[in-house]
């Protein structure tokens, strides 16, 4: 990731689906970034996560699909969007938040982190789903991969549940 963020110039970070902060913790130790934002359902563990990390960085309480589409006309220069939210009350917002930042943005000069892909199936599955997780519709994931293919390289790493990664075409220079 601190590759990305010094290849590509990225100067904002965004993730979806807070959980119990530990990729916040990870965007904040890596530094460098004028924002970091990240947008969680449950009010209950972001006022948990707040009380340890502070004040420097900005979380957003609610449906990540309503927050993404704004955030992606505010914010200015290259972002990271790390898509994370599901299930929790929150269903499988994916494909609903790419299409909103898509919308919003030209994300051409953006990095993009679609967490545990495997929820989804192929091409990411390896085997089933951990008990009581449900599977997500993999022709919207399909779909949000094309759309993103169109205007970044997109590869995977099969690593723990799988990540599609999508980054800018060539290095930035500043
Ligand atoms: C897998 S956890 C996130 C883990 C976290 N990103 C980390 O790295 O530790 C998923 C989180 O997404 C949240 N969530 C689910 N649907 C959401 C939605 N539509 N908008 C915002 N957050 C959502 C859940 O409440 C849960 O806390």
């Amino acid at each position: 990731m601190a590759t990305w963020q010094r290849e590509y110039l990225l100067e904002h970070a965004v993730e979806t689906g807070l959980g119990d902060g530990d990729g916040l913790r990870h965007l904040l130790a890596l530094g460098g970034w004028k924002s970091v934002t990240s947008v969680e359902l449950d009010a209950r563990r972001a006022a948990a996560v707040l009380e340890h990390v502070g004040e420097v960085c900005t979380i957003l309480v609610g449906d990540s699909t309503q927050h993404v589409g704004e955030l992606a006309s505010s914010l200015g220069g290259p972002a990271l969007w790390w898509l994370d939210a599901h299930y929790d009350g929150g269903g499988l917002p994916l494909a609903a938040e790419v299409r909103a930042i898509m919308q919003a943005r030209d994300v051409r000069g953006d990095a993009f982190i679609l967490d545990d892909c495997r929820i989804y199936g192929q091409p990411c599955a390896s085997g089933p789903l951990p008990a009581g997780y449900e599977r997500g519709d993999a022709q919207a994931f399909l779909d949000v991969e094309a759309a993103l293919r169109r205007v970044l390289r997109v590869s995977y790493d099969r690593r723990d549940e799988g990540y599609l990664v999508a980054l800018p075409g060539g290095r930035r220079t500043a």
